[in-house]
């Protein structure tokens, strides 16, 4: 017969399998669906586990919190458009960074006995994880409210920036510290534990407000890291192994997916944290004016032409795809072209677009097959012999300053080399510029055609313009 304490371990067993299963999965856009089911499913059975097995709380509590939980997660997860995507996760991270500090205060509130006492001894076993739980897990829900309310335009997303403000946030960060081992080494007291708190939180919204708006997903990667961290701390405290599992998967692939977006964009995650890369980019973006160069306009007709007889067409999608949600369109006007024997591929940037894997998902939705979606280093030494590059909504991505220009903001940034290919057609509502904030000299460039209007709008009219061709021979 199996008794609890065995059927706990079991369970987080099979926990710890799932996640690592669901994580694996999640590295490819064909299997992460399957990733994602895995994984929610190992988190179900930890829930179960954890509520049956420890008979932590009566059933009457964790029934409504499970259901509760359930529906807002489901609402939010149906409700949230494409590109509010990120705001949601650091709006969730922030929830378990939150979630580990208020694991942590309560164990130590519990164990220094009476609160009403103020002042009892604990172990420093004990008390040094909680102080390091609490103080990554405040930070994380602070700093991702930060992050949320930036990227839902509740506050100014450009970076707030005084003197002296890295020298100011180290001292602070200092001062955390320094009461962190006070309450450890000396004196545990409730009171200096709350002001413990307080400050971590302050700490939190003063890491995040130097950072740009546009450079928050990169943030919210580093707070889940973090958040992760606050997780398997906490579990070493609570002594759930389970908690260590997941909170160590969070940490090492939130730690990992930041270095990788940071590497996408050839910045160091420093440049990224104290750069305050949006103030001086749009500086950047004033200056570089297009003066009297001219830019080719095209009507969709010209470039239905021009697309439905070509042999090889390149899709360059980024962010604008997602704002104009054409990715519908954007298929069918691929199943067009092949039905005119157009070989078509889709070229992915790793940070097209606004968070991780967003262009994968966008076209994932949208039924595009994996086989032609093509990575940077796969497409781009195709398109020398690509007939046309059609760059929907990107434009920093594809901007070859990245290549030429040492002054440039995003100078040494590896780009989608569209300007190789024998024509390359680009669908933007104007000459504004990208994140970056500058200007792109492809548009400048004599092969370049610019088919202005809203992306979907575009391909809506090119969609009817190639009905109109005769049939290619
Ligand atoms: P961007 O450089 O941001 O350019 C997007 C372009 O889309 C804009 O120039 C805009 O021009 C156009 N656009 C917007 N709405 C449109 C619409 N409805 N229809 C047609 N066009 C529209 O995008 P990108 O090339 O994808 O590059 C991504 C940038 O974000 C990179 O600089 C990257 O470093 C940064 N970033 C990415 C991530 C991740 S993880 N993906 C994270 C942080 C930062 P108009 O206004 O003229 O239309």
């Amino acid at each position: 017969m199996i008794h609890f304490p065995q059927l706990v371990a079991l369970g987080y067993l099979a926990t710890a399998i799932l996640f690592i299963f669901g994580i694996r999965l999640l590295g490819s856009p064909a299997t992460a669906r399957r990733g994602n089911w895995l994984a929610a499913v190992g988190m179900l059975i930890a829930l179960l586990v954890t509520f049956v097995g420890l008979g932590a709380l009566p059933w009457a509590a964790v029934i409504p919190a499970l259901v509760v939980g359930a529906v807002l997660g489901t609402a939010a997860a149906r409700m949230v458009r494409m590109t509010a995507m990120p705001q949601m996760v650091a709006l969730f991270n922030g929830m378990g960074g939150g979630a580990a500090a208020l694991i942590g205060a309560d164990e130590f509130i519990h164990r220094t006995g009476e609160l009403a006492s103020g002042v009892a001894t604990l172990s420093p076993g004990s008390s040094v994880p909680i102080v390091i739980g609490c103080l990554i897990g405040s930070v994380s829900f602070s700093g991702s409210l930060i992050a949320f309310s930036k990227l839902q335009g509740l506050m100014r997303g450009t970076p707030v920036t005084f003197p002296y403000q890295r020298a100011a946030n180290g001292a602070l960060l200092a001062v955390i510290v320094a009461l962190g081992v006070v309450i450890v080494a000396v004196h545990a007291s409730i009171w200096l534990f709350l002001a413990y708190e307080l400050l971590a939180l302050g700490f939190g919204v003063a890491f995040v407000l130097p950072v740009g708006g546009a450079d928050m997903p990169v943030i919210i990667s580093l707070l889940n890291s973090f958040t992760g961290l606050a997780a398997a701390v906490s579990g070493f405290v609570l002594d759930n192994e389970v908690l260590i599992v997941a909170g160590a998967l969070v940490g090492a692939s939130g730690t990992i997916l930041t270095q990788l977006m940071s590497r996408a964009m050839n910045r160091s995650l420093a440049n990224v944290l104290f750069s305050a890369f949006g103030s001086q980019v749009e500086a950047a973006g004033e200056a570089g004016e297009a003066g009297d160069r001219s830019v080719h306009s095209v009507t969709p007709e010209d470039v239905a032409i021009l697309l439905g007889y070509a042999r090889q067409v390149v899709f360059v999608p980024g962010y604008g795809m997602a704002v104009a949600k054409a990715q519908h369109e954007v298929k069918e006007l691929a199943t067009q072209l092949e039905r005119r024997g157009v070989e078509v591929k889709y070229a992915i940037h790793p940070v097209a677009g606004r968070m991780p894997g967003h262009m994968n998902v966008l076209l994932a939705e949208a039924d595009v097959p994996y086989t032609q979606l093509r990575e940077m280093a796969d497409i781009n030494p195709e398109f020398p012999r690509t007939d046309v590059a059609v760059v929907i909504g990107a434009n920093d991505v594809t901007n070859p300053a990245a290549r030429s220009n040492p002054s440039s903001p995003i100078y040494g940034m590896p780009i989608l080399n569209v300007d190789q290919a024998e024509h390359v057609v680009v669908l933007k509502r104007s000459m504004n510029p990208g994140f970056a904030g500058i200007e792109n000299q492809l548009y400048y460039d004599p092969r370049t055609l610019m088919l202005f209007g809203d992306a979907r709008e575009s391909v809506v009219r090119l969609l009817a313009a190639l009905k109109e061709l005769v049939p290619a021979a």
